[in-house]
């Protein structure tokens, strides 16, 4: 079965063409590709906060955070305190499974709701209009343990460390974005905004025809924070001020984004912003983001705009919603470009 071979099946077949499926709208192609022989039109910057002082110097960190989080909703952290050595395994570990010969990876290859490890292309392909040039290893990590068998031994240890280190990272943004929103300290963990975690170890293989094609569609992440670790390739962009700017990789670094539950219960305070990810001709690249969201395990809740925040100048814009709801809507629209925000206003 091709499909449980991945994209990369189809670059070791030796494909010279890119598949229809993968074949992107012209306008999806057209409009947004920065032509990248034009000069760059803007000196923009992605912002870097620096955590190095976070415990003597809380206030310019929370500032830090409170107007990258507010102007652009994607920024990258430093000295964060997760090991060098942490990020280079994690990185490497991820790349070893998705060069895994196909036999071994099609044991995780599943569409399967309730499986907590799994390995695809493409959680959207029945609902999008083109699918992504990329490979995903999913696992759910949090808050149920997951029992470290259903692990794949080449990243199973590396795994385990990973996540409890940037789940520690978690936390930590979560309080400094409560204190950046005015809130006490633990008032987004107290709304279990860091209950649940998974990671996506994403691996984008070199691609024969990259302009025809996207390694991941525009969308912004249905989640309330995204943590992620990319390697050195690039391709990563962010849609600011009607331009795609590139998230230039920086050793060491993570990215951090707003995902639309956190613009959702900041009451538009905070901005979840589209990005995505360009095919490239070489390859691979490798990424592996870390999704805080509640649609991992069942929960009653319903979010919406922080009381806190309102008033009769700032009224609640959007409603109530359950967590399934949410992501129900999310998933059934595909990663079309449009927020799924808009539906809940
Ligand atoms: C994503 O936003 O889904 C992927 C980001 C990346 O691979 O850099
Ligand atoms: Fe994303």
């Amino acid at each position: 079965d091709e499909s449980k071979a991945g994209v990369k099946g189809l670059v070791d077949a030796g494909i010279t063409k890119v598949p229809g499926i993968f074949i992107c709208s012209s306008e999806e192609l057209d409009r947004d590709r920065q032509n990248s022989n034009e000069p760059t039109r803007t000196h923009f910057r992605i912002p870097v906060v620096d955590l190095k002082e976070v415990r003597f110097q809380r206030a310019e960190a929370v500032s830090g955070v409170l107007k990258a989080a507010e102007e652009v909703g994607f920024f990258q952290v430093i000295n964060h305190g997760v090991a060098t050595e942490v990020l280079v395994g994690m990185l490497e570990a991820a790349r070893g499974f998705h060069e895994l010969p196909v036999e071994v990876k099609e044991e995780y290859y599943s569409r399967e709701v309730n499986r907590k490890v799994k390995y695809g292309s493409n959680f959207d392909l029945y609902e999008s209009s083109s699918a992504n040039w990329r490979d995903t290893l999913f696992c759910v990590m949090g808050p149920e343990p997951l029992d470290p068998q259903e692990l794949p031994f080449v990243c199973r240890d590396i795994t385990l460390e990973y996540s409890r280190q940037v789940h520690k990272l978690g936390t930590l943004l979560f309080e400094l974005i409560s204190e950046a929103l005015g809130l006490k300290p633990d008032y987004l963990l107290n709304m279990e905004c860091a209950k649940g975690h998974c990671l996506l170890s994403n691996y984008y293989p070199a691609c024969p025809q990259p302009e025809l094609t996207m390694g991941t569609t525009k969308h912004s992440d249905p989640d309330f924070l995204t943590i992620l670790l990319q390697d050195h390739m690039g391709g990563l962009q962010v849609f600011h001020q009607n331009q795609w700017i590139d998230v230039p990789p920086l050793s060491g670094a993570f990215v951090v984004n707003i995902g639309d539950l956190l613009q959702l219960i900041s009451n538009d305070k905070l901005k979840s912003v589209e990005h995505r990810v360009l095919a490239n001709h070489i390859g691979p690249r490798v990424s592996v983001a870390c999704f805080f969201t509640p649609h991992l395990y069942p929960s009653m809740k319903t979010y919406g705009p922080i009381k806190e925040l309102l008033s009769e100048e700032n009224p609640p814009l959007y409603r109530e919603t359950s967590v399934q709801d949410f992501i129900a809507y999310y998933e059934s629209k595909g990663l079309d470009g449009n927020s799924a925000l808009t539906h809940f206003k």
